[in-house]
Formats: structure tokens, sequence, C-alpha cells
């Protein structure tokens, strides 16, 4: 076994061209190799437990990890509480964790944190999100976040046919954290589908809130998105006997929610509501898909993302080379990080079962 530890931190100290690994690690316990991983620690920091998704993705990695024969140290940052964040990582780091997978807060409050994984040699994974200004990024696991923004703008353009309908349609945007990266590529994705429908005036913001900035929603709240939209809806005037609303563009479930419960205060029902998007596929979105207060969402597999992850653990602590699909897209300021992105599907009533039930992610029970 001591053998096998010391080849592998061979190997790692070769791909990452470090000195040494800094003595933190210790040869895996009893159990290693249950199916030829390598064993050892592995630290998996998640922003957040009060969103769904982050749970499963949490728990997914951690099962998958043990059963690949590794000791998981899985932590959640409070409720994305910065601080919290970096102090858990940095635990991780003086506890022994070989390799570290990382879903950031703020993709850019890392930096100091993972500099001592950097001094340590400890292979840092960004999760989902992209950890911007730090070397210590060694690879990144995400979904093709930029293809998920396109996906919602073109779910829009056929929903209300924009390319023969004459209009104009009224649409309103909503998009997530101003410091998640993520948000560059749904939003960006979304509009460079959208914008030209804008330009000719077929679609109109009548809030004329279009900047990112302006609709951006802070920790991708619910009630923060709703508070705006509550805002949107009496300043504009929409209303079922008021101005038309044809459609809102929401980067996220957690956010579509928030817009749904504003508009149905404003008195809209599945019967006249908008096209509104979403993303994530989370249980109540889910139930609001099929009770029609909701069109779509953009269903990302997170079993898929952590098997991708646990797959890039394994390689790193075997010393072989990661998959990867791209190595253009990804740049954290430091340089393009390479990353494997996983494939978005849209779910709406149409596919909800084939999607999310025959493929067990949910049961019926889950979102009846
Ligand atoms: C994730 C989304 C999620 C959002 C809010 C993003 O970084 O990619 O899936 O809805 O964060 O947690």
């Amino acid at each position: 076994m001591k053998k096998k530890f010391f080849a592998s931190l061979m190997a790692m100290v070769m791909v990452f061209g470090l000195a040494a690994c800094g003595g933190s690690s210790e040869p895996a316990a009893e159990g290693d190799t249950a199916e030829g991983g390598a064993g050892g620690k592995i630290g998996v920091s998640m922003p957040t437990q009060s969103l769904q998704r982050w749970n499963q993705d949490g728990s997914n990695m951690k099962a998958e990890l043990e059963a690949a024969g590794y000791e998981v140290d899985l932590q959640y940052a409070g409720d994305n509480d910065i601080p919290t964040q970096v102090s858990q990582i940095e635990n991780m780091i003086a506890g022994g964790c070989e390799v570290l997978v990382v879903a950031a807060i703020d993709g850019s409050s890392l930096t100091t944190a993972l500099q001592g994984a950097a001094e340590k040699g400890i292979p840092v994974i960004a999760y989902d999100r992209l950890i911007m200004d730090s070397e210590a990024v060694s690879y990144y696991a995400t979904f093709d976040n930029y293809k998920v923004g396109q996906m919602q703008g073109q779910y829009i353009v056929d929903a209300l046919d924009l390319e023969n309908a004459e209009g104009p349609f009224n649409i309103e945007l909503v998009t997530g954290a101003p410091d998640d990266n993520n948000v560059n590529f749904f939003f960006g994705g979304a509009m460079d589908v959208l914008q030209p429908y804008i330009d000719s005036g077929k679609l109109v913001v009548p809030s004329g809130q279009t900047e990112k900035a302006q609709c951006a929603t802070a920790n991708w709240s619910t009630e923060e998105a709703q508070k705006r939209f509550e805002n949107i809806i009496s300043s504009v005037g929409y209303g079922p006997n008021g101005v038309k609303l044809d459609a809102v563009l929401c980067s996220n479930d957690s956010t579509s929610y928030g817009v749904q419960n504003a508009l149905q205060a404003a008195g809209y029902t599945a019967d006249n509501m908008p096209i509104i998007t979403g993303q994530d596929c989370d249980k109540p979105n889910v139930k609001n898909i099929v009770s029609g207060l909701q069109s779509m969402s953009v269903f990302k597999d997170t079993r898929t993302l952590a098997e991708k992850v646990v797959g890039m653990v394994d390689a790193i602590m075997k010393g072989t080379e990661p998959e990867i699909n791209d190595t253009e897209t990804y740049d954290n300021g430091t340089g393009v990080i390479p990353s494997y992105l996983c494939d978005p599907v849209v779910v709406t009533v149409d596919n909800y079962k084939e999607m999310l039930i025959d493929s067990g992610y949910y049961t019926e029970a889950d979102i009846a």
C-alpha cells in the first residue's frame, strides 16, 4: 500500500510540477481501492443546503467517491456564506485532503484560501462554477452553461414563433448571482439568441432593464427575484387585465419560482401565465411545469456531473490524465482551465416523465 501511495504521490508531483505534497497526506486506510480507486481523503465544498440541487450534488459526490474507495469530507457553507466556505476549505487543506472539489459561492473569493492548496500540491477541481483568479485550479467540470442560456432563449423564440409572428411581444429578463461566473454564460447565451429580436423591435422589454447587472439576483434568491418582479409588475402595469406580458427569461428555477409567485399574486393563473423558463428541474418547479405555471426547465443531471468529477479525482489520484472535452471556453483569469462540459436537456410537460422519472432521477411521488 505504501509503495502504491508513493507511486501516486510521485505521479501527482510530476503532473503538477510541484516539489512535494507537504506531508499532510497519509496513505489511505483499509478499504482502499474498492473499485480500483487509489484511496485517500477528498474534500468536497458545496455552497448551500438551501437549494435542492446542491444537496443532490453533495450527496451524489459523497456516495460515488466512497464507492470508489475514498474518504470524503463534505461541507456545505451555511446558506451561501463566503467566510464559512473559506474556513471550511482551509480546514480541508490542513486536515489532509488530497484533492479538493469546490463549488464556489463567489467565484473570486477563494484565491487566498486556495493558495494554501497550491503550496501543498493539492489539486483543485472547480465544480459547476468556475473559481476565478486562482492558479490552484487544475480542472473544471460543469454543464455547457452557454448552451443552457441558448436553450432558454430558443425556447422563447419557438414558443412565441418569433420567426413568423408579427409581434411585438413583451418580455422581462431575470438572471442570477452576479458573483457566479455561470451567469455570464447563462445570460450571455440567452441574450445572444434574444437580442436580434429586441433590436428588430419584435421583442420589447417594457421595464427597460436589459443589462446583466439590472437583471441579476443576489444569491439566486427566490425572495429577491420575487421582490424585483413585484416592482416590475407594478411599474409597468402588467396583469391579466393590464399590460400583456408574453415571456419571462429566468436563468434558473429558484428565480423562476419567485417570478411565478409575484405573477400569481398579481392574478395570473396556469391559464394565462406568460412563457417562463428555468433551469435545474427542482421539484417545486417540475410540479409547476406539470400544472402549467412554468413552461420549461433545463435538466442538468447531477448524477452525470458527479460521475465525471469522481472520474477526474480518480485519475488525478492514480496519476493519469482526467477526461476533458473543452480547452477553450473557461479562462479563470490565470489561463484557460481544462474542462469537461456535460450536456443539458430541455424539459417540458411533454418529456418530464421520460427525462426525470423513467431515468430514476425522481419518483412519481417526488413531484406529485
Ligand atoms: C448553477 C445552477 C443553479 C444556480 C443557483 C449555478 O451556478 O449552475 O444550476 O441554479 O447556480 O444555485
